[in-house]
């Protein structure tokens, strides 16, 4: 006797009957960065298909997602001017304060989530303010800083903040400064278990945000460790987070699928820059089917155990699920 699991794949309506997991338009969030000026889209090299946008282009880009049946965007913001402690990330004038109150005004039915970090705002590339002795981020006062960062995009009108910087303690700050602020039903997804990636290449193009001097190591994740990344997640549920993550996503299926067992929030993935454009370059080579390629690793981070698929293809997968 041996099982004849074939007999369940003959006829493709059983086969679809039987399809465990599941990808829809519904699990995306797409990203975009904000920068000052008007009628500015300029593709990135590194990234095809991937623009810094002023904000009148990426109220019209809402539309085209929204017929896409889009929901849910993730802004990043490219400021004018950047200083040692990234001020125009506390500004109520800043650009991503300015991009968020222009998109809501324009389309209440998108929902805003917005990425909560230093490095694209200051001089020296990092997450945070510099402590001089440590020649790395300081901890805890960049928690007071992501605290009032936090409370300008609520002000300005985020749907949900989304902080990136893996400081310790980010989230009980954050969650702390807006419940003072009179925010406490805003959603709080934090980029709980983030490896310091070589996979975030491209993004450093696109957001200005690669380090001038040094590396992430110092607060990012060792990419070997796995008991490290499971305990990072939980210990962002326990300060109080809404959603936990993991980042990036293909080389770390076996972290999603950790961190999933080891919570009852949801979780999502970021499908990181490198990941997209890698898929990217090599149909440009002509060695792949992207779009086959391209929904298999999505339907992939699913199985893996996300609930949310924050992702550059978020455009094209939607076109394909239509
Ligand atoms: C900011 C941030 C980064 C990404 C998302 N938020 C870059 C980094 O940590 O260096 C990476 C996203 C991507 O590679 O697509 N902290
Ligand atoms: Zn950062």
């Amino acid at each position: 006797m041996f099982a004849r699991f074939r007999r369940k794949r003959i006829n493709p309506i059983l086969r679809d009957l039987l399809q465990e997991t599941h990808l829809s338009v519904n699990d995306f969030i797409y990203p975009l960065f904000a920068k000052n000026g008007s009628n500015i889209k300029e593709e990135v090299a590194s990234m095809p298909g991937v623009f810094q946008m002023s904000i009148d282009e990426i109220v019209k880009e809402c539309d085209v997602l929204k017929e896409l049946g889009i929901k849910s965007i993730i802004l990043f913001g490219i400021p004018d001017v950047k200083d040692s402690v990234g001020s125009d990330a506390m500004c109520e004038h800043g650009i991503i304060a300015e991009t968020i109150r222009q998109v809501k005004a324009s389309h209440p039915d998108i929902f805003v989530v917005t990425d909560l970090c230093f490095c694209e705002y200051t001089d020296h590339g990092h997450c945070g303010v510099i402590d001089p002795v440590l020649e790395t981020v300081d901890n805890d006062i960049t928690l007071d800083n992501l605290s009032k960062q936090a409370v300008v995009h609520a002000k300005a009108g985020a749907d949900m903040i989304a902080p990136s910087g893996m400081m310790d303690g980010m989230i009980q700050a954050i969650r702390g400064g807006l419940d003072a602020a009179g925010f406490g039903n805003l959603p709080v997804m934090s980029y709980s278990t983030k490896f310091a990636s070589a996979y975030y290449g491209p993004f450093r193009d696109v957001a200005e945000s690669s380090p001038g001097k040094g590396d992430r190591k110092s607060y990012q994740m060792n990419p070997a460790n796995r008991n490290e990344a499971i305990a990072e997640s939980v210990a962002d549920e326990r300060e109080g987070a809404d959603i936990l993550m993991v980042k990036p996503a293909l080389a770390y299926m076996d972290i999603i699928r950790d961190v999933k067992n080891n919570t009852t929030l949801p979780l999502a993935v970021y499908n990181v820059s490198g990941e997209y454009s890698m898929l990217k370059m090599a149909a440009k080579a002509g060695v792949i089917d992207y779009d086959a390629v391209m929904m298999e690793t999505l339907l992939g981070f699913k199985r893996a155990g996300a609930d949310i698929i924050i992702t550059y293809h978020a455009k094209e997968a939607a076109q394909l699920l239509q």
